[in-house]
C-alpha cells in the first residue's frame, strides 16, 4: 500500500510537469481524483488492512489526497496566469504608433438641403411628418381631385404595383392623409419630405426616384399673400436675403389658383446667364391654394377653411445651389462626389 501511494504521488508529479493547458489538466484531475480516479479507488483498498495498518495507510492516503488536490490547484493557477500574460502580450498596444486617420462620413447634399428646410419650417411652428412611399391611388390621386381617367393623371407617369396601389408620384398624398386624420382641427401646418417615384427614363435632369417636400397649411382666412410670404422666407433662407420669387399661373388639379414659382437666378442675380437660360429666373416649385374639393374630401368645410400648399423639389434645389449638372450624381453613392459636401455641414459639437 505504502509503495502504491508513493508511486501514485510520483506519477502525478511527473504527469503534472507535462501538462500544458487547462483541458489536459482537467482530464488529469479526473484520472486521479474523479469517481474512478486512481486515488479514489485506492480508498477501497484500505478496507483490506488491519486496524493498525488502516490508521497508518489512512493517514498516508489522506495526505496524498490533500497533496494531489493542492498540486492540481497550483497548476490551475499557474496555467491561468500563463494564459493571462499571453493575452496581455497579444493585446499590447503600442501607444507611440501614429494614429490611423478615422475617415468621417459626410451628410448627403439632399440631407443637408432637407435639414435646412426643416429647420426653417420647424421654427415657424410646422410639424414634420412622413407618409408611405407605397401609396393608395385613393390618396395619391382621388383625394387630390384627380378621379380615375382624369387627364391630368398623365402629368405624372406612375409606377403601379396593383390597380389600386402605386409608388407615390408626389408627396401631396400626405396632405390628404393628414387632413383626414385631423378632421377640422386647425391650424394645420406640416411639411412632408420624402422620396417619390415616376416612370421616367433617367438622364441628366430626370430620375425615376427623386425627393419632394410637401408643405400644407390649413386655417381660416388664408390667402395667396400668406403663401407668397412663406415661400419668400424659404428662398431667402436657401438662396440668400436678396432672393426674390415670382408666381406664374399654372395648373394642378389639387390647387386653385395654382402657380409655378421661380426664384431670381442666384448666379446672375436676375441679369441673365447660362444657368437661367438668360431669363434671370429659375423655376423651383409648384404651389397653390388648396382646391375646395380637396378640403371637402379631407373633411374641411371650404366655406370656413382655406389652405395653401407647395411642393419644392430638393434635388433641383441642390443642383441649382451647388452647380450639380447631373441629377444621377445624387443617387450614385459616388464618394468623391459626396465628400465635397462635407464642408457644408454644420459643426455638431
Ligand atoms: N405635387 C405637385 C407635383 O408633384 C407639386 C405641388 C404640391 C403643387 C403642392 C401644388 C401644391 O408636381
Amino acid at each position: 500500500m505504502k509503495e502504491t501511494i508513493i508511486k501514485i504521488e510520483k506519477a502525478l508529479q511527473n504527469e503534472l510537469k507535462n501538462v500544458q493547458d487547462l483541458v489536459a489538466l482537467n482530464s488529469l484531475k479526473i484520472n486521479y481524483l474523479g469517481k474512478k480516479g486512481k486515488i479514489t479507488l485506492l480508498k477501497k483498498e484500505l478496507a483490506k488492512f488491519s486496524d493498525a495498518e488502516k490508521k497508518e495507510f489512512g493517514r498516508m492516503f489522506n495526505e496524498l489526497k490533500v497533496k494531489a488536490t493542492t498540486l492540481i490547484e497550483e497548476k490551475v493557477a499557474e496555467l491561468e496566469e500563463q494564459a493571462f500574460t499571453l493575452k496581455l502580450k497579444q493585446e499590447e498596444i503600442d501607444v507611440t504608433l501614429p494614429a490611423t486617420n478615422l475617415k468621417k462620413g459626410t451628410k448627403h447634399p439632399l440631407t443637408i438641403m432637407i435639414e435646412e428646410i426643416e429647420e426653417l419650417f420647424i421654427s415657424m411652428g410646422y410639424d414634420v411628418i412622413s407618409g408611405p412611399e407605397i401609396e393608395l391611388d385613393l390618396y395619391n390621386f382621388e383625394r387630390l381631385n384627380l378621379p380615375k381617367n382624369h387627364p391630368a393623371r398623365d402629368m405624372q407617369d406612375s409606377l403601379y404595383i396593383t390597380g389600386e396601389v402605386l409608388l407615390r408620384t408626389h408627396t401631396s398624398p400626405a396632405q390628404a392623409r393628414y387632413m383626414e386624420a385631423n378632421k377640422e382641427k386647425t391650424p394645420i401646418r406640416i411639411i412632408c419630405p420624402g422620396k417619390v417615384y415616376r416612370k421616367d427614363e433617367d438622364d441628366a435632369t430626370h430620375s425615376h426616384q427623386f425627393m419632394q417636400f410637401e408643405g400644407l397649411v390649413v386655417d381660416k382666412n388664408l390667402s395667396v399673400a400668406n403663401l407668397k410670404a412663406t415661400l419668400e422666407l424659404l428662398v431667402q433662407k436657401l438662396f440668400g436675403q436678396d432672393a426674390k420669387i415670382r408666381f406664374r399661373p399654372s395648373y394642378f388639379p389639387f390647387t386653385e389658383p395654382s402657380f409655378e414659382v421661380d426664384v431670381t437666378c442666384f448666379k446672375c442675380q436676375g441679369a441673365g446667364c447660362r444657368i437661367c437660360k438668360d431669363t434671370g429666373w429659375l423655376e423651383i416649385l409648384g404651389a397653390g391654394m388648396v382646391h375646395p374639393e380637396v378640403l371637402k374630401m379631407g373633411g374641411y368645410d371650404p366655406e370656413v377653411f382655406s389652405g395653401f400648399a407647395f411642393g419644392p423639389g430638393p434635388d433641383r434645389m441642390v443642383m441649382l445651389k451647388y452647380g450639380v449638372n447631373d441629377i444621377r450624381q445624387l443617387y450614385l453613392n459616388n464618394i468623391d462626389f459626396l465628400k465635397q459636401f462635407g464642408r457644408l455641414e454644420k459643426e455638431e459639437n
